[in-house]
């Protein structure tokens, strides 16, 4: 059996003290190099999972359950240690990308700041910061890098968001909603630069979105969820074509899949009846 590189087993989160429940009961896996996608209506307890992955729940909330990262347990890890995981080894592109962004930093700076946490020397921050702007699809990287975030469009922002993410090339990206603010051709061409730099990297990814298309487009297996809990789990292909849960052919039906699916991977239509 291959070593599981993230295992979440019962993860359970609730919030406060009327004990609102995120999240009940969640498992998932990831391997190596492999992506799942996670898919959910609003309120589904995607955002809850990737944030109790990372270690970035918010003060109120109580995790319950396992989240293992290459065997070792990440709940109630101190946060020293969570830091120096994140940003290295693990790593998340936000949904908002003018929220995660400093405003008053330049976008170089910002991505200079996550190569620190690697200790690197001054001068190679420099160039590996403008190279990753570049290899993230942006055209005049220097100018970039120069730029406040107020200076660029929603698409750079989110480019240089993926940039940070994966500069200090990360064996686990968690990408939350990354393209949920953008038009739908600037969404394509930022999915089509994180397919290739992800296939580039090796590094696996926990990408989770609304859209059912969007996800379908970027990940191997699919979890669905609904009221913080999976509902069904499967390959891709095999949740697209075989669905067994009613609210996952509620989603196919509604989805307009063929947007952003790349025809090879188009599943024929007479499956989705
Ligand atoms: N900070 C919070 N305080 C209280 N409840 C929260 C908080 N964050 C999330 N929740 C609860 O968890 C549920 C799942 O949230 P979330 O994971 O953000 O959904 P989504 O699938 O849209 O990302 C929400 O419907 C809400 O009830
Ligand atoms: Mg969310």
């Amino acid at each position: 059996m291959s070593r599981r590189l993230l295992e979440v087993r019962d993860l359970h989160v609730s919030f406060g003290r009327s004990r609102t429940v995120g999240v009940d009961e969640v498992s998932l896996s990831l391997a190596a190099g492999e992506r799942l996608g996670v898919i959910g209506e609003s309120g589904s307890g995607k955002s809850v999972t990737a944030l109790a992955v990372m270690g970035l729940l918010p003060e109120n909330a109580r995790p319950r359950g396992s989240v293992r990262w290459k065997g070792i347990e990440l709940l109630g890890m101190p946060e020293r240690r969570l830091a120096r995981l994140r940003g290295t080894q693990l790593s998340m592109v936000f949904q908002e990308p003018l929220t995660a962004l400093d405003p008053t930093m330049k976008a170089g700076r910002q991505v200079a700041e996550v190569l620190r946490l690697h200790r690197m020397s001054r001068g190679d921050t420099q160039e590996r910061v403008v190279s990753m702007l570049g290899r993230v699809g942006l055209s005049e990287p220097e100018r970039i890098a120069d730029s406040y975030p107020h200076q660029l469009s929603g698409g750079q922002r989110q480019r240089v968001l993926m940039a940070m993410a994966l500069v200090n090339r990360p064996e686990l990206v968690i990408c939350d909603e990354p393209t949920t603010a953008l038009d739908v051709t600037v969404q394509k061409r930022v999915l089509d630069t994180l397919d290739h730099q992800l296939a580039e990297s090796g590094a696996a990814c926990l990408f989770i979105s609304h859209d059912l298309a969007v996800v379908s487009r970027m990940a191997h297996r699919l979890v669905v969820m609904r009221h913080g809990r999976v509902v069904e789990a499967g390959s891709t292909q095999q949740v697209l074509t075989d669905p067994q849960h009613p609210y996952t052919r509620g989603l196919i039906a509604t989805a307009d899949l063929a947007a952003v699916v790349p025809g090879e991977r188009l599943p024929v239509l007479e499956d989705f009846a």
